[in-house]
């Protein structure tokens, strides 16, 4: 069943290891992961840095705004001690450090483009879409690259810029509706990033039908896996991608 289903190790193997840290990326090469998810966002001075929030405070030992802050008072910060002590010392990692780990292991990205915050976004965003482009076109071809936004202007901005890359539009459940598929083709999106709560067969049957693939987050309970999958998804984001892919022998 599972057979051309795609398992997106999401943010690495977060219930293993801290989220969007090169231990978590690393540990992902015990299983058979082929695919991980992870985010990217501008600093306030255009460094681009792999974190999922718009604020520091969760998952490094530094706060503030990541767009509002400079690269510099970050460099040094832990993005491990929150989460257990053992990953004391984890930085966080930047574009190049992602690029880098990519090229070493083969392992498919599914880069998030998050949105950007603060006064100077429409700028930070342009910087963002013009320094990601070059950063991928360093990555070997033989690594397959989806690149998502929640944002769809952020999303667009990349795709006119980079169009020979496979996009995918991220929806929450109240987001999708009226327009889901404006919004998709103005991003140049052809697979659909759907929200796994309140999500129906009919919901799928309805995107595919219209011709766009289907990823679902966050997906952790292997029944709804083997629902979705039956229901024709192609692929699910789930913490535990450790369990879903199986160690590598
Ligand atoms: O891209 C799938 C999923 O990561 C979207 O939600 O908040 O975890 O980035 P979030
Ligand atoms: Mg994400």
């Amino acid at each position: 069943m599972r057979a051309n289903k795609t398992i997106f190790a999401h943010r690495g193997l977060p219930l293993l290891a801290p989220e969007n840290t090169l231990a978590g990326f690393n540990l992902m090469q015990d299983y058979n992961i082929e695919w991980f998810e992870t985010d990217v966002t501008s600093t306030r001075d255009g460094k681009l840095v792999i974190i999922h929030d718009d604020f520091l405070e969760r998952t490094t030992s530094s706060a503030g705004e990541v767009s509002r802050t400079d690269y510099d008072l970050m460099k040094d910060t832990d993005t491990g001690s929150w989460f257990s002590p053992e990953f004391e010392g984890q930085k966080l990692p930047t574009i190049d450090d992602l690029v880098e780990f990519v090229n070493k292991t083969k392992l498919n990205l599914n880069l998030e483009l998050k949105g950007i915050t603060g006064p100077h976004g429409n700028d930070l965003a342009n910087d963002l879409v013009i320094q990601l482009k070059e950063k991928l076109s360093q990555i070997d071809p033989s690594v397959k690259i989806l690149i998502s936004s929640f944002n769809s202007i952020l999303l667009a901005k990349m795709h006119n810029i980079a169009p020979e890359y496979e996009y995918a539009i991220l929806f929450e459940q109240h987001t999708l509706y009226p327009d889901w598929q404006l919004i998709a083709d103005a991003c140049g999106a052809t697979t659909v990033h759907l929200e796994n709560d309140r999500l129906t067969r009919e919901m799928i049957d309805e995107i595919q039908k219209r011709g766009y693939k289907i990823n679902v987050w966050t997906v952790n309970e292997a029944d709804r896996a083997n629902e979705l999958f039956n229901w024709g998804v192609d692929g699910i984001f789930t913490d535990r991608a450790d369990y879903f892919t199986g160690k590598r022998k």
